[in-house]
């Protein structure tokens, strides 16, 4: 595999390394399940300084598994479907789910389209889409008749809440039948990005402005279109992420708005 400069990435195209990175460290730990082999090669081909993302953390690697086990729920009802992964960044969820021969689209910035076409397997399957996912000009062609499910991983929080909520009501309408899986951080967290927040001496954080709780997920029903909303358990990880008793206790209705969460929406 090339070697890449990872430092022609800012703003938040550069936060697809610190996600990466996550992935990768996960992965080529003894004491963990996750495993991902390409993740872990493109971290290795690619050049820079990840220790400015500050200590690793198992969220991102849990939400990858837990976007596995969505899209092959969706895929098993659907086999047909299509799967459009918004944001994809250095995803290897394509790989992880073991190259399946349904369409796959890609979109993301062009410059981060841009190194996953230098950097990963060509597949016949996979088409990539650069561009903006608010410039819904990606959705073109996509037949939604046999299914679409649709991904935001680390997506959302960088719109303002009127992008976010005008690309939802997009999905909303485009794609009947499908469904849309996305992450989203609580309002405390959002505020602390938006006075800078330091991830270590030399690297912070872009804003993050939209903010979703869950009980705002809820009232997301209120879309035309959307059919149902659920708010969606990590899989299990490693120590404290293993705990189901933290897992209850962060479910009570007093804390359940202060923590990330990951919502489905089906259309
Ligand atoms: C935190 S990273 C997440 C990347 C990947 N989903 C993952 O989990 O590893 C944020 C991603 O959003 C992409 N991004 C930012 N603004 C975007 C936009 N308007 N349209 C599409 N992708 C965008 C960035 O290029 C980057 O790949």
């Amino acid at each position: 595999m090339d070697r890449i400069d990872g430092d022609q990435l800012d703003d938040v195209a550069e936060t697809t390394l610190w996600t990466l990175r996550n992935r990768a460290v996960e992965a080529l730990r003894a004491d963990s399940p996750f495993s991902d082999v390409l993740a872990v090669e493109l971290y290795e081909a690619v050049d820079t300084d990840y220790d400015r993302f500050g200590a690793p953390s198992q969220s991102h690697p849990l939400r990858a598994q837990l976007m596995d086990r969505e899209i092959r729920r969706y895929l098993d009802a659907h086999p047909r479907g299509t799967v459009v992964a918004l944001a994809e960044g250095l995803q290897t969820t394509y790989w992880r789910l073991g190259r399946p021969s349904n369409r796959w689209i890609s979109v993301d910035l062009p410059e981060v389209i841009a190194l996953r076409e230098r950097l990963l397997p060509t597949e016949d399957a996979v088409e990539h889409r650069p561009g903006s996912a608010l410039d819904f000009s990606w959705a073109d062609g996509i037949d939604a008749d046999d299914g679409v499910v649709i991904t935001a991983e680390g997506l959302l929080m960088y719109f303002t809440p009127g992008e976010a909520h005008d690309l939802i009501a997009f999905l909303a309408r485009r794609f009947p039948g499908g469904v849309l899986i996305f992450d989203s951080i609580p309002h405390w967290f959002s505020r602390k990005t938006l006075s800078g927040l330091d991830l270590s001496e030399d690297y912070q954080a872009p804003p993050m402005p939209f903010a979703l709780t869950v009980s705002e997920a809820a009232r997301l029903i209120e879309i035309p279109g959307v059919t149902a909303v659920d708010d969606l358990d990590l899989p299990p990880g490693r120590g404290p992420w293993s705990s189901s008793v933290l897992k209850r206790i962060s479910n009570l209705p007093w804390l359940r708005d202060h923590r990330p969460s990951v919502t489905r929406l089906t259309f």
